[in-house]
C-alpha cells in the first residue's frame, strides 16, 4: 500500500517534471516533489529511475536552482550501497551548483588509487558543469596513461594558453589514437592551432601528423595567419570537378598497372585515415556510416566517395560549425538540439554543449568526409589502402603498428 501510494507521487511528480521541462521553467514545482519522493523512497531501483529521469531531463543544463530538500535527500543517497546511484547524486549536485561537490569529485579524478570508472565518472560530470579549475588537473593527468586520451580531449573545452605547450611536450611519446586526440584539441582554437603550427614549422610535430579533417577545422577557425601557414606546410588544394575525375582516372589505372597493394599495410593506413569515422568490420568511428556492408571492393565506388565525398550528402551527414562564447570551435555533425543544449558528434568525442555558451551555429552545404584524403597519402599507400578496403574480412594489424 505504502508502496503504491509512492508510486503514484512519483508518476504525477514526473508528470509535472515534463511539462515544466518542456515549458522551460525548472523553478517550478515538479522538482522539488520529485525530491521529495526521494527522499521518502528506501527501494534503490525507485531511488535509481527518479535519478535517471531528474538527470536526463537536466542533461546540458547548468546553474539549476537547487530544488528545496535536496542536500538531505543527497547527504542519504550518497550513502547508498549502489554505486550507480551514488554518482548520479553527485552529478545532480553539480547541476545545482554545489561547491562542495566540485572539490569532492576533482579529488576522486587525480587519486590514482580511485577506481577507474569513478575517475571518468568524476571527468564527465566536471566537465558537465564546467568546473573552471579543471584545467590544471586536466594537464596534470596528461602523465596518466590511463587517463591520458580522456584528458586530452577534455582540455579543448578550456580557453588556457598553458595547454598548447604542455600537449606538445608530450606529443612524441603518444599512441597514434593519443595523437589524434592531442591534434583535434590543438586545431579546437586559434591561440593552441598558432602552437601547433610553431612545432610543426620546427618539426617537433610532423607535417604528415595533420589529416584533411584537421586541416579543414584549421581553416574553420577563420585566421588569415593560420591560413597561411597552413599553406605552406599544407599547400593549398581546391580540387574542381575536372581536377576530380582526372584523379579518380589516375589511381584507377595505378591499380590497374601495379595492382592492389598489401591489406596489413593498408589497415595501418586506414586506421590512420579513415577509422576515426568510419567503422569496418566492428572497429571505427561513428561519424560516418559502417562501410562494412558496402559496396567497397568496387574502385569506382570507393574512388568517388573519397575523392569527391560532396558529390552526394546524404543530409545526416552535413557538417555544422559551432563557435562557444569562449572562442572554441567545433566542426562536427549536429545529432540533437533543443532550447537547452546542442549535442555535435566530432571524429573522436560526442559533445553537449549547453545553449547559453554557443556564440554561433550554423550548418554548412559540405560532408563531414573531408576531400583530398589521399593527396597526403603515397602512392603504395593508396595501393595498400584499397587493398584492405575490399578484403572480405578483417586482417591483422601490421607490425609497426600493432604496439
Ligand atoms: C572526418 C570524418 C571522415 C573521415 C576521416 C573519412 N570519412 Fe568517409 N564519410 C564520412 C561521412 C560523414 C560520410 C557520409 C557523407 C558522405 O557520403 O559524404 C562518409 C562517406 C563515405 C563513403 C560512402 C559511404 C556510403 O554509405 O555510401 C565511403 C565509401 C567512405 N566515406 C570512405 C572513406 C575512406 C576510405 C576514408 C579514409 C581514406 C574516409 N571515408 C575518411 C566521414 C569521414
Amino acid at each position: 500500500m505504502k508502496r503504491f501510494a509512492l508510486c503514484l507521487s512519483l508518476c504525477l511528480a514526473l508528470v509535472g517534471y515534463r511539462s515544466a521541462l518542456a515549458q522551460n521553467d525548472p523553478s517550478n514545482e515538479a522538482l522539488p516533489a520529485l525530491v521529495q519522493v526521494l527522499g521518502q523512497s528506501d527501494d534503490p531501483q525507485f531511488q535509481l529511475d527518479i535519478l535517471k529521469g531528474m538527470s536526463d531531463g537536466l542533461k546540458g543544463r547548468r546553474g539549476v536552482k537547487m530544488p528545496a530538500g535536496w542536500e538531505e535527500a543527497a547527504t542519504k543517497l550518497a550513502k547508498s550501497s549502489n554505486p550507480q546511484i551514488r554518482e548520479l547524486t553527485q552529478s545532480l549536485s553539480l547541476t545545482f551548483g554545489s561547491a562542495s561537490a566540485l572539490a569532492s569529485l576533482r579529488q576522486t579524478l587525480v587519486d590514482p588509487k580511485a577506481l577507474f570508472p569513478a575517475r571518468t565518472n568524476a571527468l564527465d560530470a566536471l566537465l558537465q558543469s564546467r568546473d573552471p579549475a579543471l584545467a590544471a588537473p586536466l594537464r596534470e593527468l596528461l602523465g596518466d596513461a590511463k587517463l591520458r586520451g580522456t584528458s586530452l580531449r577534455a582540455l579543448a573545452a578550456y580557453d588556457d594558453p598553458k595547454t598548447p605547450g604542455a600537449i606538445l611536450n608530450v606529443y612524441s611519446s603518444l599512441s597514434p589514437v593519443e595523437k589524434k586526440d592531442a591534434l583535434t584539441t590543438l586545431v579546437s582554437r586559434q591561440v593552441f592551432a598558432r602552437n601547433l603550427l610553431g612545432a610543426i614549422a620546427e618539426k617537433k610535430v610532423p607535417a604528415k601528423d595533420l589529416s584533411a579533417d584537421l586541416v579543414r577545422q584549421l581553416r574553420n577557425l577563420k585566421d588569415n595567419d593560420i591560413n597561411q601557414q597552413v599553406g605552406k606546410v599544407w599547400g593549398v588544394s581546391r580540387d574542381t570537378e575536372a581536377d576530380k575525375l582526372k584523379e579518380i582516372a589516375a589511381f584507377k589505372n595505378l591499380v590497374q598497372t601495379k595492382g592492389y597493394g598489401d591489406p596489413r599495410s593498408g589497415r595501418g593506413v586506414f586506421s590512420r585515415t579513415c577509422q576515426q569515422c568510419h567503422t569496418l568490420f566492428d572497429t571505427g568511428g561513428k561519424v560516418g556510416p559502417d562501410i562494412t556492408g558496402s559496396n567497397r571492393a568496387d574502385l569506382d565506388y570507393i574512388l568517388q566517395n573519397v575523392i569527391d565525398p560532396n558529390a552526394i550528402i546524404p543530409n545526416d551527414y552535413r557538417t555544422s560549425t559551432l563557435e562557444t562564447k569562449d572562442d572554441r570551435v567545433i566542426t562536427g555533425i549536429v545529432t540533437r538540439q533543443d532550447d537547452n543544449a546542442v549535442t555535435i558528434v566530432i571524429p573522436n568525442d560526442t559533445l553537449v554543449i549547453a545553449r547559453p555558451d554557443i556564440k554561433s551555429l550554423t550548418q554548412g552545404e559540405i560532408s563531414m568526409m573531408p576531400e583530398g584524403l589521399l593527396q597526403a597519402l603515397s602512392q603504395n599507400e593508396v595501393r595498400d589502402l584499397l587493398s584492405y578496403l575490399k578484403s572480405p574480412q578483417q586482417v591483422p594489424m601490421p607490425p609497426e603498428a600493432a604496439k
